[in-house]
């Protein structure tokens, strides 16, 4: 057998894709979305003249400032936590307890000392830390499975282990507090790092292409506590009931909601319209209240061909979803499924875009994909109640210029701790009313409805159809374009919401749309943070105010803003993509594609108090790494880190990696956590 061979990293090397990203994740993640015109070709405008007028007038340079001026004033909307189920029953005994979850021993301030940019192939963490490496690409998921061997891979053994670009990262308790289960989403695969003598894609085998559908998905693995640390490492020996993988190739789903059974949702294979084969392009996520992950299925276009051979009617709708129409493309998953050729099987595509929901305590469980969620290039979905206990799901579009969607489900959560209370709130997001964000330029913002009281509020369009096709329902409701809406979350301390906005670089660029208020600069290389307080603090408010209280980048621009703080002080931050929020309600930000030439990192600022918007710098993730997740423990003693695409640079193999992140022979994915080394809240 090969040996691997060590080479010297090729990071000097490293070719530049669009702003921070390789031309390879360009390639691989989102198919090059960037060099193609954005699908959002609706006239729907911004804001009108006035508003555009004001902003020309403010500069774009003072864009921050407009954050700062247009404060929505309302009172913070009470924290919404509630109780996970408790149900007694034998099959879900082990469903986490809501007191632990929501059990505060964090960090009321961020006593850290920011690490400075780097662009070393380590995981960089703060001074009077420790890290360690919890699972990554191969390790064994289900019990026996094989020892993982770069040069002996097989489809058959990456089924049984720990799965390619790990992305979004949860932690539910088990058993107290020194078990749990670590839940994560696979997002796609880098062919090249992946397979020895990689030359092409063309080239790739039958069994290759298998391989990548088995290697993304999601992931279950059980993991302990080490001693009464913030570390925590994988259960390796025993019988681990609860750990599992979910592939593109095998898990089968259930499509729940308005849109299931709807002729567009039907394929040779499935004749209901209600089952599909497999998740892919899964992204961020977030738990709910009664202890399900939620996550978001994103560039699902990336992996079909044939759409130039789809019916005529289709193709309105696979164009404004990405698809190349004019083109069959390269040869692709296809190779080793048809029904990823949309010439033979059109439908396929309606079948992803959704947000899907696991139920990690029950591993005999399909899971679902939830189309009144509607269905987009879903960044992830985050949940709090509403003051009557609805469920609300904020989920956005990471599209340039698409939109920022919520979601009210019909049902009120229960809470108690019966079986039936749980199996009740399992069926919360298969029913509820759809809205997409229209920001007015006063600070103020309205939720659209696209469908209500089960009523398709979108002319010509029925339900199913607004919830299949929701981008075009969204562009005749006139919703705003943003710069690429990624991860959505409530801070479950105030019930604000806050968005990450990653970039746009064709804003106000050539005939692409210009600023706006709440998208203020033009060629957005860094990205800003968005936050929204719903009126009458009720997050199932139709209405709502904004800010924006931090425009990323390097803090000597004078574009950049945070909250007012001494900008000397604070960390460069480039590309917000995933946030979390410490029990504190301390804002925590990964990036993605730093456009400042710095390895992508997790950052944390606090949001209120003295010392709102001094964002500091938490850790750094090797080179060419995308940094995902965050999860911050409960008790504030843990973060997790999906270290995502390491050594993801041009050229480089698995032969001549930019990486040997995390083991010293070739680059892995894989998922690491921070402690603090006297064992108090990260932070303290
Ligand atoms: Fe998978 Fe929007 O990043
Ligand atoms: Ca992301
Ligand atoms: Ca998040």
């Amino acid at each position: 057998m090969t040996q691997p061979r060590r080479l010297l990293p090729i990071v000097g090397a490293a070719l530049r894709g669009h702003f921070g990203r390789s031309a390879s994740t360009c390639r691989y993640r989102c198919g090059n979305a960037c060099d193609h015109p954005e699908p959002n070709e609706s006239d729907n405008q911004y804001f009108g003249d006035l508003v555009q007028a004001e902003v020309s007038r403010r500069g774009v340079m003072r864009g921050g400032a407009i954050g700062a001026v247009v404060l929505g004033g309302l009172a913070a909307a009470s924290p919404a936590v509630a109780a996970p189920a408790d149900p007694d029953a034998d099959a879900a005994r082990d469903v986490p307890d809501a007191a632990e979850l929501g059990k505060s021993g964090a960090p009321a301030a961020l006593g850290f000392k920011a690490i400075p940019p780097n662009r070393l192939d380590s995981f960089i963490v703060p001074n009077g830390y420790d890290h360690s490496v919890i699972v990554r690409w191969g390790d064994e998921v289900l019990p026996g499975a094989p020892k993982f061997d770069v040069y002996q891979q097989s489809a058959e053994k990456q089924k049984k282990q720990f799965g390619y670009n790990n992305d979004f990262v949860a932690v539910l308790p088990l058993h107290g507090r020194d078990r749990a289960l670590l839940v994560c989403n696979h997002e796609y695969a880098n062919p090249e790092l992946m397979f020895p003598g990689f030359t092409s894609t063309a080239a790739l085998t039958v069994e290759q292409w298998k391989i990548i559908q088995a290697a993304v998905g999601m992931a279950v693995v059980e993991i302990e506590r080490v001693g009464r640390t913030g570390e925590w490492q994988l259960v390796r020996n025993g019988r681990r009931p609860y750990n599992r993988r979910v592939t593109a190739s095998d898990t089968r789903f259930t499509l729940t909601g308005p849109a299931a059974g709807h002729e567009w949702l039907k394929t040779a294979a499935d004749r209901t319209g209600k089952s599909v084969i497999g998740t892919f392009a899964n992204c961020a996520g977030g738990v709910t209240p009664w202890g399900t992950v939620l996550s978001g299925e994103e560039n699902f276009n990336g992996v079909f061909v044939g759409a130039n051979g789809a019916p005529e009617a289709a193709k309105p709708g696979l164009k404004r979803y990405g698809f190349d129409i004019a083109n069959r493309g390269a040869a692709n998953w296809d190779t080793a499924d048809e029904r990823f050729d949309l010439t033979k099987n059109p439908n396929e595509a309606n079948r992803f875009g959704w947000i899907v929901e696991l139920d990690p305590f029950d591993p005999k469980a399909a899971p679902r994909k939830h189309t009144a969620l509607g269905r987009l290039k879903h960044e992830g979905a985050n949940v709090i109640l509403a003051k009557d206990k609805r469920v609300v799901a904020y989920t956005g579009d990471d599209e340039r210029f698409d939109y920022l969607y919520k979601f009210v489900s019909h049902k009120k959560m229960r809470d108690g701790r019966s079986p039936s209370a749980r199996q009740h709130n399992l069926t919360l997001l298969e029913s509820g009313d759809l809205y997409v964000a229209k920001f007015d330029g006063s600070g103020r913002g309205r939720w659209l409805p696209l469908v209500k009281d089960n009523a398709s509020r979108v002319e010509g369009m029925t339900v199913a159809e607004v919830l299949i096709l929701t981008r075009l329902a969204a562009d005749k409701l006139g919703a705003t374009k943003m710069d690429r809406p990624e991860d959505v979350e409530p801070n479950p301390k105030t019930g604000k919401v806050y968005c990450a906005l990653t970039n746009n670089s064709r804003r106000g660029v050539g005939t692409d749309p210009g600023v706006d208020p709440v998208n203020p600069r033009a060629n957005n290389k860094h990205g800003h943070i968005l936050e929204i307080t719903e009126d009458n603090g009720d997050n199932a408010s139709e209405t709502f105010s904004w800010k924006l209280p931090i425009i990323c980048g390097d803090p000597a621009d004078p574009s950049t803003y945070f909250l007012g703080f001494d900008k000397s002080k604070v960390s460069p931050i480039s590309c917000p993509d995933n946030v979390a929020f410490d029990a504190a309600g301390n804002l925590w930000i990964a990036t993605d594609g730093n456009a400042l030439e710095a390895n992508d990192g997790l950052f944390a600022v606090p949001l209120e108090g003295p010392n709102a918007g001094y964002l500091k710098q938490f850790l750094s993730v090797p080179f060419g790494a995308e940094s995902c997740g965050p999860f911050i423990s409960a008790d504030g003693k843990s973060v997790f880190t999906a270290v995502q695409h390491p050594g993801e640079r041009d050229g480089a193999r698995v032969e001549n990696p930019a990486s040997t992140w995390p083991d010293g022979d070739f680059a892995k994915p894989g998922i690491a956590v921070t402690w603090k080394l006297d064992n108090g809240p990260v932070g303290s």
